[in-house]
């Protein structure tokens, strides 16, 4: 019985910390990357490479559902796994759907066309990646109709928060935003299309103003775990041990997942 948490370092934290609250009785097996973070700065083929490998990492765990708790990798890398790479006993799901049917208040499995929606003008923070891909614009093209998305590429926040540099991190945060308010002044809602961007969640909402409504993944992910797991039981595979894998420097990245989460994590090398 385990589920994979797949991020390309410390980001993923911050949705595993969402679902393991959401569903304590299922083990959580963590994978971050730390040694080839940044992935935002990569090109497709680089992430796609390094995605295929941690997740396979976290099917040989146990795990036959894995989350890619990275909006850089589901950007990149997931549409062409799925196509040729999951076996077919295997689920690898992404985390840009549970944001986007948030964000146009529709429901899982609502196929009906697309139409308007209350939000008119979103501002989308990513990974230089995740904005090139303009995956997200793709993905809410299929559910919504006239809504203007600006997106602004976050250089510099994940290699920050990866340093622990948030002093760092609280200042592209802010310059990011001002460069975004510059293309809109006035976003209604404003997506933090990179799970690393959480940890900076109060500097986004004191830059972007109190009356934008921000989105985050950790919750909205956690939900629509749940629901899945609901409907596919089977789909927790026959791993049992909760485990922490890092690719990186495991006592450092114990440290600063211990800070993160406020409690104690022990990681391991993968
Ligand atoms: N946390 C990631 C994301 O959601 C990764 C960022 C990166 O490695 O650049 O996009």
């Amino acid at each position: 019985m385990a589920v994979g948490i797949f991020d390309s370092g410390l980001g993923g934290l911050t949705v595993l910390e969402a679902v393991e609250k959401r569903l304590p009785e299922v083990p959580f097996v963590y994978f971050g990357d730390n040694a080839h973070t940044p992935y935002g700065v990569r090109t497709a083929d680089d992430i796609y490479e390094l995605t295929t490998r941690g997740v396979q990492r976290l099917f040989d765990a146990g795990c036959d559902l894995v989350i890619l708790a990275c909006n850089t990798a589901s950007a990149a890398a997931l549409r062409r796994m799925q196509e040729r790479w999951v076996p077919e006993d295997k689920r690898v799901l992404g985390v840009f759907v549970p944001l986007i049917e948030a964000l146009t208040e529709r429901q899982w499995g609502d196929n009906s066309p697309p139409r308007e929606v209350a939000v008119k003008h979103v501002a989308l923070f990513a990974t230089p990646a995740t904005v090139r891909s303009r995956a997200f614009q793709r993905e809410l093209a299929f559910r919504a109709i006239g809504v203007d998305v600006e997106a602004q590429a976050c250089g510099g926040v994940v290699d920050a928060i990866e340093e622990g540099d948030m002093i760092l991190a609280d200042a592209l945060v802010r310059s990011h935003v001002e460069a975004l308010m510059r293309k809109m002044p006035e976003p209604d809602a404003a997506v933090l299309g990179c799970t690393h961007y959480p940890i900076m969640a109060q500097s986004f909402q004191e830059a972007l103003g109190p009356d934008v409504r921000v989105f985050s993944q950790a919750s909205l992910v956690a939900d629509s775990l749940a629901d899945y797991l609901s409907r596919r039981p089977a789909m927790v595979g026959p791993g049992q041990e909760r485990a922490y894998l890092t690719t990186g420097d495991p006592d450092r990245v114990g440290r600063q997942a211990t800070r993160f989460l406020r409690r104690k994590v022990e990681f391991r090398a993968a």
